[in-house]
């Protein structure tokens, strides 16, 4: 017997599920959506990011990054954003819009640097040069500064989820805002 498919309350609440687990399991396949912003020169950029919070509450999504990163500039104005995730298990893109908000320091960023701090990926956020700069593989590069971080948690308000379900028997797709949804042509 065919499973029977999911209206569009089950839709939204399977989604934050699926959004929650993938911050718990590394294996997701939304653990690692593609980001995509406007540069200074009007130019589209993406890039992978790891998904590291989900609150189905706040409607908010969060990673992590290094605060000199272009693209934290780049969240900063304007702050608007999209995130592509695909699932193959799922059958499910997420077409997210969201504000994005970067705290560099702060309570949140020392709570959550005091874990980083510990775990293997604390170098990601140690090194002396910035990220996209220009290196010299021939150089010796400065030795990481312990003392200084530069960790900044990216918070992402999410404003739609354009979902879109891929099946032989007929594709779906719908939009979700806060309180609002509405199917759509896939
Ligand atoms: C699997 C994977 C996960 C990544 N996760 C992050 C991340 O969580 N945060 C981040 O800033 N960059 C992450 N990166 C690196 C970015 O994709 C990107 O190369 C880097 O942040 C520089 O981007 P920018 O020049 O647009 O700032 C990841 C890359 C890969 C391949």
């Amino acid at each position: 017997m065919d499973t029977p498919l999911l209206n569009a309350t089950e839709i939204r609440q399977r989604i934050w599920q699926e959004l929650q687990r993938a911050v718990q399991d590394r294996h997701h396949e939304w653990r690692t959506p593609v980001l995509a912003t406007v540069d200074a020169h009007g130019a589209p950029q993406a890039r992978t990011v790891v998904l590291r919070q989900a609150d189905a509450r706040q409607t908010e999504l969060q990673f992590f990054t290094d605060k000199r990163s272009p693209k934290v500039a780049e969240l900063e104005a304007p702050p608007s954003v999209a995130l592509v995730f695909w699932s193959k298990r799922l059958s499910w893109q997420l077409r997210i819009q969201a504000t994005a908000t970067v705290q560099g320091s702060g309570p949140e960023v020392d709570g959550v640097w005091a874990r980083v701090s510990q775990s293997p990926a604390a170098g990601d956020y140690l090194s002396a040069n910035a990220p996209g700069a220009a290196w010299n593989p021939d150089a010796t590069d400065p030795a990481p500064d312990h003392s200084q971080h530069h960790l900044a948690i990216v918070t992402l308000r999410v404003q739609n989820i354009d979902w879109l379900e891929l099946a032989r028997t007929g594709h779906r797709r719908a939009v979700f805002t806060a309180d609002q949804w509405e199917w759509r042509v896939p």
